[in-house]
């Protein structure tokens, strides 16, 4: 089976069976106790206020932000290197993104460069922890106190990490996490608002009145998708010719049915908000996203245990973390100087490693003037965003992947490294 990072890496048996059994029955789709349920786990697990579920983790974000009655001239802060849908958040609720350096050799921000950017219309921080590396929450926590300022964490890749002792989503007034494609726990779309602080519950609960859940065709498409990549997947590499290949013939006319979306819309490349993206998670994704945060124990322990033999096998390369970090390891980051050498030799075996976020503002085509980042602000983000590479650390790699992959990178090393 060839090792595909992005494509459904979380589906297991049990979740194509729960997907396949949820298709039959149309009446669970939309209504049922899954999101409630679903939102009891998330409020437990973190000691919330309140835990609520959104169609997607950028549709959570945008419930936070609004919670904040944000006014034009107001500015949010938060790290380059990032997803293009969390300044779209921000510039949604009317007010405008200001980026933050990284530090030269981690993907968390700058403290330096956070101090400088804080001015008098600053009214929140968005502090991201990227490929599940928990960034730096006690100092960036004082930092709001100091400022006044509302602490949003973005915890869409972060699902169980831990920053001294305690769980990323719990330092924040309000955090927010996805059930993406490629996430900790996926139901192929869907997010989680978690809010810490009772004053902003209860507008966010006013808020939230509003919002109906997502279509039948969005949650048939959801279910569909685990079950088209079973189809994909072991084709991938079978009958290729040029840039094609058997598993991507069939991905395309599934695309072209509209069955399986681009995780990220062109119209939000271009700064705009797609039509019914501020929707509740519906019953049946609730009911995905509980099945396999049930296993989420397990899934750390595995995410944990292969990040443990790269970071042994490959410390040249690889992103350590720190010692208060306990990072969830959604993938394991190596920053290396030639990645384009690297993915095109890895892809020459069959392995399709991860290129997060080789476009500073991910993905390909953003419009960055129109987000507001002009070259040269975020200079240490810029660096690292072309010499980023990630390897998959999804739990249902085989150790004989894993050092299929270890291997890869080593024969790079030797060609590429100095
Ligand atoms: C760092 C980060 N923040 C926010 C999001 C948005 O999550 P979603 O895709 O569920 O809207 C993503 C998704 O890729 C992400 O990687």
């Amino acid at each position: 089976m060839p090792i595909l990072i992005n494509l459904s890496p979380n589906a297991k048996l049990a979740d194509l069976k729960l997907a396949f059994k949820l298709l039959l029955a149309p009446h669970k789709w939309l209504k049922g106790e899954g999101l409630d349920q679903l939102n009891q786990t998330f409020k437990n697990y973190f000691q919330a206020d309140l835990a609520l579920g959104f169609k997607s983790g950028r549709a959570a974000l945008w419930m936070a932000l609004k919670a904040l009655g944000l006014k034009p001239g107001d500015e949010i802060l938060l790290q380059a290197f990032t997803c293009v849908v969390v300044p779209n958040a921000i510039r949604f609720n009317g007010a405008r993104p200001v980026f933050v350096d990284t530090q030269p050799n981690s993907f968390n921000i700058s403290l330096t460069d956070l101090k400088k950017k804080i001015s008098f219309k600053t009214r929140a921080i968005i502090v991201q922890h990227i490929f599940g590396y928990p960034d730096n929450l006690k100092a960036i926590k004082q930092l709001c106190r100091q400022y006044k300022l509302v602490l949003i964490e973005d915890c869409a890749q972060s699902l169980g990490a831990e920053y001294q002792g305690q769980k990323v989503g719990t330092w924040g007034d309000m955090a927010f996490f996805s059930f993406g494609r490629d996430k900790m726990i996926s139901s192929v779309s869907g997010g989680l608002l978690l809010v810490n602080r009772p004053e902003f519950s209860s507008r966010v609960k006013h808020f939230y009145q509003v919002f109906k859940p997502a279509s039948p065709w969005f949650v048939f498409k959801n279910l569909c998708h685990p079950l088209i990549f079973v189809l994909v997947k072991p084709l991938y590499f079978t009958c290729q010719w040029k840039k094609f290949s058997l598993g991507k013939a069939i991905l395309f006319i599934f695309q072209c049915l509209h069955l399986v979306d681009k995780p990220v819309q062109l119209i939000e490349l271009q700064g705009k908000q797609p039509k019914n993206q501020l929707q509740k998670l519906p019953n049946a994704m609730a009911l995905m996203a509980q099945q396999q945060f049930d296993q989420l124990k397990w899934n750390l322990c595995q995410r944990r245990a292969i990040a443990d033999l790269y970071l042994k096998e490959l410390s040249a390369l690889a992103v350590k973390p720190q010692p208060e970090q306990r990072p969830a390891y959604l993938r394991l980051p190596l920053l290396v100087s030639q990645p384009a050498k690297l993915l095109q030799l890895a892809k020459k075996q069959q392995v399709i490693l991860g290129d997060w976020y080789q476009y500073l503002i991910a993905p390909r085509g953003v419009d960055l003037t129109r987000l507001g980042y002009h070259s040269g602000n975020c200079l240490h983000a810029e660096k690292l965003a072309v010499q980023v590479v990630n390897l998959p650390t999804y739990p249902k790699l085989s150790w004989t992947q894993v050092k299929k992959i270890i291997n890869i990178v080593k024969q790079y090393a030797h060609q590429y490294e100095k």
